[in-house]
C-alpha cells in the first residue's frame, strides 16, 4: 500500500492505496464519488473523464499514485455548493445546457462529456460546431447522435461568454 494525498472537489483526502489502483476506482470505491462512470476501462469511451490539475484526463488511464499531491475535480464538484438545495440555480452552465438542450438520454456518458467540455471551453471559449466535435472526440455517446451534445456545449459557451441564451 502507498499513501496518497489528493484534493478532490475541494476536499483534502489522504488514503492508502494499492500501487495498481486506478484513479477512477479510487474516486468511486474509496471516496464514493460514483458520479464518475466507468464505461470501458480501456481508455476508449471517456465516461471516466475528470480534471487532474485543471486538465481533463481519462481517470481509468491514471493510477491513483500518479495523482498524489494533485488536485482532482469531478462532476460532483462542478455545481456551486453554496446553492445546494436550490434545484438548478447552482449548476454549471454546461450542466444547465445539457439539460435544456437535451444533451443526454441515458446519461451514462454525461459526467465525462461535461468534464471534457469544461476543459475544451477553458481552451476555446467560442468553439465552432466542428471544434466541439473534435474536442470531444475521445468521449463516446451511444444514445444521442451527438447533435444535442454539440448544441449544449455551444449554448453553455455562449452563457459563459456572458451572452443571453434562450429563455
Ligand atoms: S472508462 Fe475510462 S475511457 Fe472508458
Ligand atoms: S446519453 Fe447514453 S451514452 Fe450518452
Amino acid at each position: 500500500m502507498t499513501s496518497v494525498r489528493i484534493a478532490v472537489d475541494g476536499e483534502n483526502f489522504e488514503d492508502d492505496v494499492e500501487p495498481r489502483t486506478l484513479l477512477v476506482h479510487y474516486l468511486r470505491d474509496v471516496l464514493g464519488k460514483t458520479g464518475t462512470n466507468v464505461g470501458c476501462d480501456t481508455s476508449n469511451c471517456g465516461a471516466c473523464t475528470v480534471h487532474l490539475d485543471g486538465r481533463s484526463v481519462k481517470s481509468c488511464t491514471v493510477l491513483a499514485v500518479q495523482a498524489d499531491g494533485a488536485t482532482v475535480d469531478t462532476i460532483e464538484g462542478l455545481a456551486d455548493p453554496s446553492s445546494n438545495g436550490d434545484e438548478t440555480a447552482g449548476w454549471h452552465p454546461l450542466q444547465r445546457a445539457f439539460h435544456t438542450e437535451h444533451g443526454l438520454q441515458c446519461g451514462y456518458c454525461t459526467p465525462g462529456m461535461i468534464m471534457a467540455a469544461a476543459d475544451l471551453l477553458q481552451e476555446n471559449p467560442d468553439p465552432s460546431e466542428d471544434e466541439v466535435r473534435q474536442g470531444l472526440e475521445g468521449n463516446l455517446c451511444r444514445c444521442t447522435g451527438y447533435v444535442n451534445i454539440v448544441k449544449a456545449v455551444r449554448t453553455a459557451a455562449a452563457e459563459m461568454r456572458g451572452e443571453e441564451v434562450g429563455a
